[in-house]
């Protein structure tokens, strides 16, 4: 039987202890597992986060018989990745989400080394699940599946693969199909790597959500942008067509792109008889530290929501000796506003507020500020420890707003050498006119900073030591500031 390093100083982890299924580890060992995190001061009060190990992409989000429906991405064992599961979580508002256990297990050939990511469709009387199986032959090399798997609500049916291996053309790293409906047909954008090692999206079709054709490469002016693509979504938005890719490999551009791998959009007119894409720029989802692949989908209300992965791949974080590591962001309402995305925190996130305190006030660590300051240049500490000495800045020159967590605590690092000198660091900048509100998130291990009503994101994990809730605010301005309930506190179970 496996042992598993758990909170073993060293953090090594074998191959084998990376594949092991969770059925094969003894309940002793699980439960030493529970408490190692239950320990954790950093666990979060109000996002979705693993209940142990590793939790990655948003996969399958839909709105499905009067519910939400979110997966992520899951290694049950340990904050490494590995047999990668999708652990299911359900809600009615976007705020209280109940834990609904294992959504898709690594347990057929064709996902034997991990059912990756992918995304839902509601069907008539099921929900249709799309996603990668990853497996390994015994020589370690990759094979990728195109695989459906259809949930009743009870039960979990898979189906054969309706794409086996690479098409010509292109490498194994094909992954993470995204599916939506128009017209009566069904669509996937697909992420891809082609064989000269540039990034790429394949678009699949299907009259029928069962027999798929590849369609073809969606034509973009990026033809030589990193090496990988991974999680492309589609979605059609106030007129315009929005593609969100993550490429792989793209160096750091003076303050951009500093995180190890990037999360943006392109906005433009997609001709779906040829997949030809007139876009703009490529643009940077979020501008802080922690943040990739995200997943969107259509909300009650026909509003366009998002979710990402508040984590990035190769970084080490502090949690990873509590056995536990990421969360995933609150969920946002896209729009686009003057030729670019828009992201608001999801309204809904009123109801986690509690008492109003004053700017002077303690707020817990859990808290919503929102900032209207006065014009020119500022500084807000927040997080501050008892002794000072640690906080998390976010300040503002006049040209460039900056959120600096190089004192918050301990810090995330980036864990693979040789990337070029730009990457990492724990200061992030983005070019701002004029601030004119900031929305700030807190809980107990990260922020969430909006900026002028979602012109900006900035979102990232910090790790304080226990009771840093100080608050320092250099300028004028008028403030309101809640201290959030959890929906535990409120009867759920996030
Ligand atoms: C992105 C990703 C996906 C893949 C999944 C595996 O973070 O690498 O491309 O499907 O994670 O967990």
């Amino acid at each position: 039987m496996t042992t598993l390093p758990l909170a073993q100083g060293t953090q090594v982890w074998s191959r084998e202890q990376r594949y092991t299924a969770l059925e094969q580890v003894p309940a002793a060992t699980l439960g030493e597992l529970r408490a190692l995190v239950a320990a954790s001061p950093w666990r979060q009060g109000y996002h979705i986060q693993p209940p142990t190990g590793l939790l990655n992409d948003p996969n399958g989000f839909c709105f499905w018989r009067g519910q939400y429906h979110l997966f992520y991405q899951w290694f049950p064992l340990g904050p490494v990745h590995g047999l990668k599961y999708w652990r299911h979580t359900v809600s009615a508002d976007l705020v209280t989400w109940q834990d609904a256990g294992i959504g898709i297990a690594p347990d057929s050939m064709y996902d034997s080394h991990g059912a990756y990511s992918g995304s839902t469709w509601p069907l008539e009387d099921e929900l249709l699940l799309v996603y990668t199986g990853n497996h390994r032959s015994p020589d370690w090399q990759r094979m990728p599946y195109q695989l459906a798997a259809h949930w009743d609500g009870q039960r979990l049916r898979k189906d054969a693969p309706f794409l086996s291996g690479p098409p010509a053309g292109y490498t194994e790293h094909v992954r993470d199909p995204k599916i939506w409906e128009e017209g009566g047909e069904f669509f996937i954008i697909l992420g891809a790597q082609r064989e000269d090692e540039t990034g790429a999206a394949l678009i699949l079709r299907s009259p029928d959500a069962q027999r798929w054709t590849l369609d073809g490469e969606l034509h973009t002016r990026l033809n030589d942008f990193g090496y990988m693509w991974e999680c492309p979504d589609y979605f059609a938005l106030d007129g315009m067509d929005v593609v969100l890719l993550c490429p792989q490999g793209l160096p750091s551009e003076g303050e951009a792109r500093r995180n190890i791998y990037q999360s943006g959009y392109l906005l433009g007119q997609l001709d779906k008889t040829n997949w030809h894409f007139e876009h703009g720029e490529f643009a940077e989802l979020d501008g802080g530290f922690d943040f990739y692949a995200p997943q969107t989908t259509l909300g009650e209300h026909g509003e366009r929501i998002l979710v990402g992965w508040m984590g990035l791949p190769d970084m080490t974080y502090p949690t990873d000796t509590h056995g536990w590591a990421h969360c995933l962001t609150l969920p946002r309402v896209l729009s686009v506003e003057g030729g670019r995305l828009r992201q608001r925190p999801v309204p809904a996130l009123e109801c986690l507020r509690g008492a109003e305190v004053g700017l002077g006030g303690d707020a817990g660590e859990r808290f919503e500020l929102r900032l209207q300051p006065d014009a020119g240049p500022f500084v807000l500490d927040l997080r501050v420890s008892e002794d000072g000495a640690h906080f998390t800045r976010l300040s503002f020159d006049g040209e460039w707003l900056s959120f600096d967590r190089s004192q918050s605590g301990e810090l995330p690092e980036l864990d693979k050498p040789g990337l070029d000198a730009g990457k990492g660091g724990q200061v992030r900048r983005i070019p701002v006119s004029a601030v004119r509100e900031l929305r700030a998130f807190s809980d107990t291990s990260s922020l969430e900073i909006f900026v002028n009503d979602g012109e900006a994101v900035l979102s990232g994990r910090i790790f304080p030591p226990p009771h840093s809730t100080g608050l320092r605010w250099s300028g004028g301005g008028t403030a309101q500031l809640w201290r959030l309930n959890t929906p535990a506190e409120m009867g759920g179970n996030t």
